[in-house]
């Protein structure tokens, strides 16, 4: 045990981190939930929450990517000129990384797909990928929100580019102007985030990724939020949907 980096955290952060994880274990629920929704519907928001509340790992394709990128690997390379215009990876690329991530034991107490399927062929790969060990998903929450709200919301977004954990200047501010919460480290926008990027993302989504939520509507596990009101009021929602058997 590292006792010098554990005597940098104050008694109280200890005793809290200790709860959430008691609690974590007492309440593991081992679901698969997938989160859909526009860009800038507030995925990544609450399943940073999630993440916290029950201890599900937290597959977010879009933060793979970057990360992916910031490597500088030429790979990396030519995923940023596809992302930074807003078009879709491959499918075949993104069924890979997405069946090696699930298998990490870190999803072992469940998972939360931020970000993938994003079109029909991805949905039905992962339904594969899961029957192989015998699960399935058990959930899709589709967080609706209309495109106005949410070209003002990606403008003013602010990023934690380690953790992914997301801020807004007006709607959802860090505690100090331009820095992380958690780590002090400062915050960035996002490439994709300038308008003409997030207009195509857009179109990209009507046409690519919307028909998913037919597609888990009619297996009858869509659950669907209303994702235009405050954070809080929405993870209310997710919360006891996450809940329910
Ligand atoms: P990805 O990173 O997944 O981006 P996205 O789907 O465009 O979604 P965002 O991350 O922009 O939005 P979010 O819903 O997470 O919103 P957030 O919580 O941050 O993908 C990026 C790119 O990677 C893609 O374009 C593609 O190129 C590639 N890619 C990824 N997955 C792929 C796949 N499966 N297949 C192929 N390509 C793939 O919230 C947004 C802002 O709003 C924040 O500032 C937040 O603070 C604020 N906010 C959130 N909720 C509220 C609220 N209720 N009220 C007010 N403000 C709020
Ligand atoms: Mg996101």
């Amino acid at each position: 045990m590292d006792t010098q980096a554990y005597s940098k955290i104050s008694n109280a952060a200890l005793i809290q981190e200790l709860y959430r994880r008691y609690r974590c274990q007492e309440e593991a629920l081992r679901k698969r939930i997938v989160l859909l929704g526009m860009p800038g519907a507030g995925k990544g928001t609450h399943s940073a929450k999630m993440l916290a509340r029950f201890c599900m790992c937290h597959l977010s394709t879009g933060d793979l990517l970057r990360e992916e990128v910031r490597s500088g690997s030429e790979f990396g390379k030519k995923l940023k000129g596809i992302m930074e215009r807003g078009e879709l990876i491959e499918d075949e690329v993104m069924c890979n990384l997405i069946k090696q991530q699930l298998a990490k034991p870190a999803c072992a107490n469940g998972a939360i797909l931020d970000g993938f399927p994003r079109t029909i062929p991805q949905a039905e790969k992962l339904d594969q990928i899961l029957k192989q060990s015998g699960q399935s998903i058990d959930q899709a929450i589709f967080m609706n929100v209309r495109e106005q709200v949410v070209v003002d919301r990606l403008g003013g977004r602010w990023t934690h580019l380690n953790s992914g954990r997301t801020y807004h200047y007006k709607f959802n501010p860090p505690k100090v102007h331009g820095v992380d919460d958690i780590t002090g480290e400062p915050l960035v926008q996002r490439e994709d985030d300038k308008e003409a990027t997030i207009r195509n993302r857009l179109n990209v989504y009507q046409n690519k990724t919307s028909p998913i939520i037919d597609y888990y509507r009619k297996k009858g596990i869509l659950f669907e939020v209303n994702a235009e009101r405050p954070v809080n009021d929405i993870w209310k929602d997710i919360k006891s949907i996450v809940k329910t058997k």
